[in-house]
């Protein structure tokens, strides 16, 4: 009901703004491996230098076919650089766009070419290259699909299958008309089309809207020229005069699109056109009508029903009738799921031969749901924290597209956010240097973690104790130290901690020790400094810091009194058995001696003032 509204408004606030589709739709075209700017003829088409976009190799190109706009330089990206690579354009207004991605040929004759790589926009694959993509003068030179970009950037990312390295040629973001193509409730943010062909009846050429001088609202299409529907019959018809109808909202089709039509004859009344899709696809399918064969000149001399696959989805179409007119445009479309591996579209006429300008046919693509932003940044910062190799190539979306997800990253589908978390990081025996960041715990969603086997230096972030649905941690052969925070005694859903071989320090936190008897199983074993659980040393007393001080000084104190102490009985004795030598020696002067001994105990009483003068006393009797 909401959503039926919006569409009313909408479509009546398009009718009210003739003026803002006048406004230029916003472009970005980037040659891609350009150092400078470029201008292209015919119409002197800017297309921007290739700079601070993303990684890769910029070099010389090859066009890989006559269609391919007439840059000279490619990008590439070796697989050694890491299988995703992403070009992130920012600042691009919120809208919908047509993104079309040319691919290259790298020019060097020893290079390994005609790559086959698969193809991303904002997180769903749109393209996957067959061999042989380089030897055709048709579409498969590029992808093109049709996308709203709301977030103010665009991610196109080229995933390695390792059949060479990716290379891109030119990246084109058009914008195109907010009700571009709308085909029914399935429309809109959640769905992309992609191209699969736009073939222009009758014609020997192929086109751009750019050549047939197209409003720039839609979207510089290509047009593939499908000269006859393989029957010697077919006949083509063409005429100069103006076609009303056909510049309009929301597709702006190039007038020149209707001026040509093959149609059919008495000989073979049926045209039909027959193409290879993917099996089990939903395809929408736009076919163009003008009537400009002279000979029919009102409503009801040409009727003919349209089927797909031998279904009819539209009966008795009569151009002049629907279209309100001869030299007049109509445009139908229908989206229909296909099951086979083809598509066949027949006209079939019930009175006179069928005629067709025009057929486009997209394949209708599920927009994939993107990784919730924060566990994104969290893992942004884990890859600089720890030094993350280049061959790791965490670029784009960590989990999708699905066929694509970051390598070490496990991905779950969160149901309530309906956005991809992460619930494993396995990035054990990976050569990591750095430390583990705090940022660590914004991937709430972890129940595993394996880093062990790296070089990781620095402490234990206490913020990892909020990652309460974790259940393994092994952080074990690496350089942890400090000790283990207090924190991770709140992982009350550990089963496994291994923390062995490491230099951790300190008590093992109480509450840590406690889960030990609930059938996990953890190893601190071979980390110098820890101590407090069973098979480790024993801690000493827990004492604050205000106690260790007074311990310290205390000991202090005691030590200088004992050392006073002994200092005073060792000079006391030495005194004495000096005074009883001189006794044994002298005793007729025992007066003497008598007063050398009081003056002694003087000495040990008063201090050095009167031990001097018994010093001074002293030689006379000694000598
Ligand atoms: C690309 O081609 C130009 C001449 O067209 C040449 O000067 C330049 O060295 C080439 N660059 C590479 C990387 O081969
Ligand atoms: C495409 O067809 C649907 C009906 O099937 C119609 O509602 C819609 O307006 C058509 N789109 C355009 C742009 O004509
Ligand atoms: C095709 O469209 C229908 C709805 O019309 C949808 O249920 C189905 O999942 C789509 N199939 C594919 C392969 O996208
Ligand atoms: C973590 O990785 C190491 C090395 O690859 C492996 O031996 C160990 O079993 C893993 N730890 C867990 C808990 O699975
Ligand atoms: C841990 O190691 C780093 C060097 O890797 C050092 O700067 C830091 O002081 C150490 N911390 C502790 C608590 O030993
Ligand atoms: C615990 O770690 C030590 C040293 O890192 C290792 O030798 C031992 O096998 C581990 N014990 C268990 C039960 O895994």
């Amino acid at each position: 009901m909401l959503r039926h509204g919006l569409l009313v408004f909408l479509t009546f606030f398009l009718a009210l703004r003739p003026s803002y589709s006048r406004r230029a739709p916003y472009a970005m075209r980037i040659s891609c491996g350009a150092r400078n700017d470029v201008h292209t003829p015919p119409t002197n088409t800017l297309w921007y230098k290739d700079f601070a976009y993303t990684g890769g190799i910029p070099t010389n190109g090859t066009r890989p076919s006559f269609i391919t706009p007439p840059l000279n330089t490619v990008r590439y990206f070796p697989l050694s650089d890491g299988p995703e690579n992403c070009y992130n354009i920012n600042r691009v207004p919120s809208g919908h766009y047509s993104v079309r991605i040319f691919f290259g040929l790298v020019s060097e004759p020893n290079f390994d070419n005609e790559p086959l790589f698969d193809v991303s926009v904002e997180g769903t694959q749109i393209d996957s290259l067959q061999s042989g993509w380089s030897n055709h003068d048709d579409e498969q030179a590029f992808v093109e699909a049709l996308i709203f970009l709301r977030d103010g950037s665009a991610s196109l990312c080229f995933h390695s299958t390792g059949h060479g390295d990716p290379a891109v040629f030119s990246i084109e973001i058009l914008e195109v008309d907010d009700n571009a193509y709308y085909f029914g409730p399935q429309w809109g943010q959640g769905t992309i089309l992609r191209t699969d062909r736009r073939l222009s009846c009758g014609v020997k050429k192929p086109k751009f809207d750019v050549d047939y001088s197209g409003d720039h609202w839609g979207g510089d299409r290509f047009w593939n020229p499908l000269p006859t529907f393989g029957r010697s019959s077919d006949q083509t018809i063409t005429t100069t005069k103006s076609i009303k109808q056909a510049s309009t909202s929301p597709n702006f089709y190039p007038e020149a699109l209707y001026q040509t039509a093959l149609a059919s004859t008495d000989n073979q009344p049926d045209l039909a056109y027959t193409m290879d899709v993917d099996p089990n696809r939903n395809y929408s399918i736009w076919l163009h009508f003008a009537e400009i064969d002279p000979s029919v000149t009102g409503a009801g001399q040409r009727v003919f029903d349209i089927l797909l696959n031998g279904d009819v989805v539209f009966r008795d179409v009569d151009i002049v009738k629907m279209s309100g007119g001869i030299y007049s445009a109509l445009v139908l479309n229908k989206t229909v799921a296909v099951n086979g591996r083809t598509l066949t579209i027949t006209m079939h006429p019930t009175k006179g031969h069928a005629l067709i300008n025009a057929v486009e046919i997209f394949e209708v693509i599920t927009a994939e749901s993107k990784t919730l932003p924060d566990e994104v940044s969290a893992l942004q910062a884990l890859k600089s924290a720890l030094g993350l190799p280049l061959r790791f190539g965490w670029n784009g979306d960590p989990c999708v597209p699905q066929q694509h997800p970051w390598s070490g990253a496990d991905c779950q589908f969160d149901a309530t956010s309906s956005k991809w978390v992460i619930d494993g990081l396995g990035l054990d025996s990976q050569g990591l240097r750095g430390f583990l960041p705090n940022e660590i715990s914004k991937l709430r969603h972890l129940q595993s973690i394996n880093l062990s086997v790296n070089n990781i230096h620095g402490p234990i972030p206490s913020s990892l104790g909020t990652v309460t649905s974790l259940e393994i941690l092994d952080l074990s052969y690496n350089f942890f130290n400090g000790s283990i925070p207090e924190s991770l005694g709140q992982l009350t859903s550990l089963r496994r901690l291994n923390l062995n071989s490491n230099s951790l320090s300190g008590r093992v936190p109480a509450m840590l020790g406690g889960r030990l008897l609930h059938r996990a199983s953890f190893n601190f074993t071979d980390n110098a400094g820890l101590c407090g659980i069973p098979g480790l040393r024993t801690c000493g007393p827990h004492l604050s810091v205000g106690a260790k001080i007074g311990i310290a000084l205390g000991s202090c104190v005691a030590f200088l009194l004992i050392v006073t102490c002994l200092m005073c009985w060792w000079k006391r004795r030495q005194n004495i058995l000096r005074a009883q030598r001189i006794a044994a020696r002298e005793a007729p002067y025992a007066k003497a001696r008598t007063h050398f001994s009081r003056d002694v105990q003087m000495t040990r009483h008063y201090g050095p003032e009167h031990a001097k003068t018994a010093t001074e006393n002293g030689p006379s009797l000694l000598s």
